[in-house]
């Protein structure tokens, strides 16, 4: 098969940090090439130099057997290059065809643009590609797994051969993966090559044809699916054997925390997404939900931090009726809260990491000084997310958008777990963080609970509901179904309450 893409001693250095070290990688054309690794292992910066987003310090990188050196995206994409990125990059304002022209409008004559021959192209990239997407509707309508699809079609429209495809699965249902993957293995039949980011091993086993470790920035190893399997490829990475298996811990189950009686909500659009929602956390308790995404989790969650007001229903935290609070009141009760996603509610891509980590628990717990923010009392907790949760992070003055996209979700973790809450809410607490840390994290929840904390874990990974959880709920059309203690229920019961399939299951 024909090498399309070949680098050759790539390194990039920020400041004095290695982010990319001697990488030596070759790529054949139409192949899906994975390349996995912890979180800062260089993983992005690397897809970055590669599409232009960054320029290499030292290596070649040869394109069909040509030096190449990007100087922007837009060079890149002229040679074929297009990624589709961890954070989508759409205007939701815009309708989808205005995205997918967006910065690349062809014009008729009189230098006018010419919608109708985009439009005709586009089409026809959807109908030689087998995408389903409505061109006319506005982007910010549409689900994550169609704004992606979006992505893939506005990169193929700019001519790209190589696509690039950092962490796509992370923010996926499990039908969406199936979607994608599908896409992929079609385009990789039609000639295009795949290189496939992610942290879940058991996608690259399924997908990948070959594989590239990397690890501190260098490349640790070279495999293939039918060489490797899931535990290698993590001791690989991580340098250690990882078992991904909860710890859990004798607990005391204490008074409720969290009471939820009758909830009713519905969503922006008046449609009812929770229907008599019961339920109830105790101190020392961690209780999960699972279920399939758009069953009213999102709603839930809103509701229990004061970021939606439901229609009828109480919630009460220790006793004290929180039902219309605040979000700055639930702070100051004591409610940490891990959003699903991290950069639109979890932190301020622009603010420092010092200042991403004390917030909230500057409002919360406060520093000594009321008035202004003590510096050297705010760095010191900083350094404290920093140190406990394995921040990879060069200093603190830094924004945190420069850091991985796996670090600024441990920073987030870290800043919501080393407050002293009464109860913590987490959704999809370990989405883009690598198979360690994982562990790490998981070991974190069930250290917090015994030490008397109320968890509610709101997770679309259902292994991680059923590892860490003590007792599962399953949310399926806006209600509560009971999902038994800890592992009393198999993984294809839980799925079948998930999706509806238990007649007589007991609706609470
Ligand atoms: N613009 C930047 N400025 C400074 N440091 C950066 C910048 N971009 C990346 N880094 C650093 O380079 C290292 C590699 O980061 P990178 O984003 O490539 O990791 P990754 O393998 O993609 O991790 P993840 O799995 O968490 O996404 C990290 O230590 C990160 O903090
Ligand atoms: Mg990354």
């Amino acid at each position: 098969m024909d090498t399309i893409l070949e680098l050759r001693g790539v390194t990039k250095r920020f400041g004095s940090l290695v982010a990319n070290r001697e990488i030596d990688l070759t790529v054949k054309k139409g192949t899906i090439h994975a390349v996995v690794g912890e979180n800062g292992a260089g993983k992005s910066t690397l897809m970055n130099i590669i599409s232009g987003v960054h320029r290499l310090d030292d290596g070649e990188i040869f394109l069909e057997g040509k030096p190449v050196n990007f100087r922007s995206p837009t060079e890149a994409s002229k040679a074929g290059i297009g990624m589709v990125h961890q954070e989508f990059m759409l205007f939701p304002e815009l309708t989808i065809l205005d995205n997918i022209m967006m910065g690349y409008e062809r014009t008729g004559k009189l230098g006018l643009l010419d919608r109708r021959q985009v439009r005709a192209e586009v089409e026809e990239l959807l109908r030689t590609y087998n995408f389903n997407i409505p061109l006319d509707e506005l982007a910010r309508e549409q689900p994550v797994a169609m704004l992606q699809q979006i992505e893939i079609v506005k990169i193929l429209y700019r001519g790209a051969n190589i696509l690039i495809f950092d962490e796509p699965t992370s923010v996926l249902t499990p039908a969406g993966v199936e979607g994608l993957f599908r896409a992929m293995r079609f385009l990789v039949s039609k000639g295009k090559t795949i290189l496939f980011i992610t942290h879940k091993l058991k996608e690259v086993l399924q997908v990948a044809d070959e594989i590239t470790v990397l690890k501190e920035g260098a490349v640790v190893g070279h495999t293939t699916p039918a060489e490797t399997s899931e535990e290698q490829m993590a001791s690989m990475m991580v340098g250690r054997n990882v078992m991904l298996k909860a710890n859990k811990l004798k607990k005391d189950r204490g008074r409720p925390i969290l009471q939820v009686t009758d909830l009713q909500a519905r969503n922006d659009n008046g449609i009812v997404k929770l229907k008599h929602v019961n339920l109830t956390v105790h101190a020392g308790e961690i209780v999960g939900i699972a279920g399939v995404a758009g069953s009213g989790q999102v709603e839930l969650v809103q509701c229990l931090y004061g970021l939606r007001a439901p229609e009828s229903g109480a919630i009460l935290l220790d006793g004290d009726d929180i039902t219309r609070a605040s979000c700055r009141e639930h702070r100051c009760k004591g409610i940490g809260l891990v959003p699903q996603d991290r950069m639109a509610d979890g932190c301020n891509r622009a603010a420092p990491i010092w200042e991403n980590c004390i917030m909230g628990y500057h409002i919360a717990h406060g520093f000594r000084s009321k008035w202004l923010i003590d510096r050297g009392e705010a760095e010191t907790f900083a350094q404290r997310v920093v140190d406990e949760f394995s921040v990879k992070a060069s200093s603190l003055n830094e924004p945190i958008s420069s850091l991985s996209g796996g670090n600024v979700q441990k920073a987030i973790v870290g800043r919501e777990f080393l407050q002293e809450n009464k109860l913590l809410i987490m959704e999809d607490p370990t989405r883009g963080i690598d198979i360690g840390a994982i562990e790490f994290i998981w070991k974190k929840i069930e250290e917090l609970a015994a030490s008397g904390v109320a968890v509610l874990l709101v997770s679309q990974e259902l292994n991680e509901v059923m590892e860490v959880s003590d007792r599962i709920e399953v949310i399926y059309d806006g209600q509560l179904y009971d999902g038994g203690l800890h592992g009393e229920l198999t993984e294809a019961q839980i799925g079948l309450l998930m999706t509806g399939g238990v007649e007589d299951a007991a609706e609470k």
